[in-house]
């Protein structure tokens, strides 16, 4: 079992990942970080046939309540938003309850705003069940719904009082989403640890077939990766912006491609590649790492591409809408050697579309 503590420098908030085997079964791994007698689970269709009952097992010492939204990122909504807080006052919750996120990124996110609303905010643990979850949304505090206009738009930051990660989750979960998840994971390691990268150059069969051990040291350095970056820009005003790394170019191509033909996952690891290739053809990155880049995005059989159909017109225009942009110039996040990025401010939009024509040729 790993442990990771995870302190925030500025608001003096700290809690625990806990990453291991039969976490689910282990009522001290949740114990500890319930304060009241009430708690209230939240999961999906598809997660809690396979894991609710488990759990409840575990909290048998609880009032226990449950929640089970339809799967999918279009319920990560205000509708569903507004039912949980009806079900919680309709069964008299009271603010010292605790709710617990069982799932992937989608109920963690709806979760955590439900949690940060109620009565003003009350206590949550995350449960995280896809490999996306456990290394990437399940850390750093950010919350949101959905609106129709765009993903994410609202939302709020509110730590969880634990993170409790049981990679015996992960046997269940479709292959795909697994490789998926690993996009994020290559993105920390380029972002901050080039030793890490090699680990996973060295280690990518054990990974791909989920030998339990090399699992739970990929999803703890991943983790700590996040976490550290995190501690040090809580509420995203500087540095927190690397973890942006491959997403402009990501965010583009599933607008283009129509959110949902792409996983998120695979679409960043499009973008890893992307902002490698632009970075060496700009000499900002040798060949070398720029090959290596590629050569282990395609080892976890994740695309490296632009698919063929899009244009560099559309893709240009999403990427200037991205909310990083302030201005004319697009902002970036560019890696100059593995285990190290920059914050490019001033990249033209006529560079880039040159870029991405010469992509797509
Ligand atoms: N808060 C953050 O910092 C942050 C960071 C990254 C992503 N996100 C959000 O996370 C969401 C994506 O998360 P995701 O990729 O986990 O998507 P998801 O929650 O939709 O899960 C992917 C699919 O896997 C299923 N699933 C999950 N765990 C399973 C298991 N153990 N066995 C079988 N099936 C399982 C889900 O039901 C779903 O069908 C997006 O909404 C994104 O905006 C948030």
């Amino acid at each position: 079992m790993k442990t990771i503590d995870l302190t925030f420098n500025k608001t003096s908030q700290n809690y625990q990942i806990q990453i291991g085997q039969g976490l689910l079964d282990d009522k001290q791994a949740f114990i500890n970080s319930i304060k009241s007698s009430q708690v209230l689970i939240i999961s999906n269709e598809v997660v809690a046939p396979l894991y609710l009952d488990p759990l409840k097992q575990t909290l048998q010492a609880f009032e226990c309540f449950e929640y089970i939204v339809p799967d999918g990122e279009q319920h990560k909504s205000l509708q569903q938003f507004e039912a949980i807080i009806s079900f919680m006052i309709e069964n008299r919750l009271r603010r010292n309850a605790t709710i617990i996120a069982l799932g992937g990124g989608v109920i963690g996110d709806l979760s955590g705003y439900v949690a940060a609303s109620y009565y003003r905010g009350i206590d949550f643990i995350q449960v995280p069940t896809s490999l996306l979850a456990q290394v990437d949304s399940s850390v750093g505090g950010k919350t949101a719904v959905n609106h129709p206009l765009g993903k994410n738009l609202i939302g709020a930051f509110h730590q969880p009082k634990k993170v409790i990660t049981d990679i015996d989750t992960l046997k269940t979960l479709p292959e795909r989403e697994f490789r998926s998840g690993i996009a994020e994971i290559i993105k920390a390691a380029i972002i901050a640890d080039s030793d890490f990268f090699s680990w996973l150059e060295g280690n990518y069969q054990a990974i791909l077939s989920q030998d339990a051990n090399v699992l739970a040291s990929m999803i703890a350095r991943s983790c700590q990766i996040k976490a550290d970056i995190v501690a040090n820009d809580e509420k995203e005003q500087g540095t927190r912006a690397w973890l942006n790394l491959g997403h402009t170019f990501a965010h583009a191509i599933e607008k283009d491609m129509g959110f949902g033909t792409l996983l998120h996952g695979e679409a960043v690891a499009i973008g890893l590649c992307l902002a490698a290739n632009f970075n060496q053809q700009r000499q900002q990155l040798t060949g070398v790492d720029k090959q290596k880049i590629f050569k282990l995005v395609a080892r976890f059989g994740l695309p490296t591409c632009i698919p063929a159909q899009l244009s560099a017109e559309s893709l240009i225009n999403a990427m200037s809408i991205d909310k990083k942009n302030i201005d004319q110039d697009l902002t970036l996040i560019l890696p100059s050697s593995i285990g190290r990025v920059t914050i490019e401010n001033n990249i033209s939009k006529n560079e880039m579309y040159d870029f991405l024509a010469q992509q797509l040729n």
